[in-house]
């Protein structure tokens, strides 16, 4: 199979637990690329050609079909690669365990699972802090519906990877440097780290 990028990271955990802000700075510092499937999907759903039940899906929270998701996946992956992009932060996939397989057949699996793990109190009050700085739908009701699906969708997804050894967990509890600096610590204990910060 011709592999899409030299090296793909999954990226999982609840609303709120620190993706977003812990991929942009991993990017930052160490030249991953960034590829935020939330992002992607509110971008596609702000263009005016956009099927209106995506648009409906992504604004109640509930999940885009994989079938459409994959494909807009692989699109920007390639993308990427043309960009020289050689290793992907993929944030927030999968996000139930039946969108893994399609997708890894499409792109390539994932040489790390980074699981932040984050109690539900904290995350819910970043999540509504974050309400005040503008991103559409992110209201408590959002938040429960969110979570309550990650809680039920996501141990299946972490023991699936467990059982391939390439589950990270890290408690993005802390404050944003302290859990940055876990989620490097942890990073660096790998047998990948050293191929992964070699490529550019
Ligand atoms: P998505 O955008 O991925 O939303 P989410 O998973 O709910 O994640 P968030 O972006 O809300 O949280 P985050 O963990 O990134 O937290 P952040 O770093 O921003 O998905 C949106 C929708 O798209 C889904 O509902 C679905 O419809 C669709 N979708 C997405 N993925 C899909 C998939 N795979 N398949 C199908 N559909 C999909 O942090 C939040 C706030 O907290 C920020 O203000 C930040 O500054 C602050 N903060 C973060 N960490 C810390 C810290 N350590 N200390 C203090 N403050 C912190």
């Amino acid at each position: 199979m011709d592999s899409a990028a030299e090296s793909i990271i999954f990226i999982i955990g609840a609303p709120g637990s620190g993706k977003g802000t812990l991929c942009k700075r991993l990017a930052e510092e160490y030249g991953f690329s960034h590829l935020s499937v939330g992002d992607l999907l509110r971008d596609v759903t702000s263009s005016s050609n956009t099927d209106v039940t995506i648009i409906d899906t992504v604004k109640s929270g509930e999940l885009v079909p994989v079938e459409v998701l994959a494909p807009m996946l692989k699109g920007r992956v390639d993308k990427g690669k043309e960009d020289g992009q050689m290793k992907i932060l993929l944030d927030g996939f999968p996000r139930r365990l039946d969108q893994a397989a399609p997708v890894e057949r499409l792109l390539r699996s994932p040489t790390l699972v980074l699981f932040f793990d984050c109690p539900e109190q904290i995350a819910e009050k970043r999540f509504l802090t974050r309400m005040l700085t503008g991103r559409e739908a992110d209201d408590e009701q959002t938040f429960r519906k969110r979570y309550q699906e990650f809680s039920r969708l996501n141990p299946s997804i972490v023991e699936h990877y467990r059982t391939r050894g390439i589950v990270l967990e890290i408690d993005t509890s802390g404050e944003t440097e302290v859990s940055y600096q876990r989620l490097i610590s942890a990073l660096k204990g790998t047998g990948a780290w050293r191929s992964l910060a070699a490529l550019m």
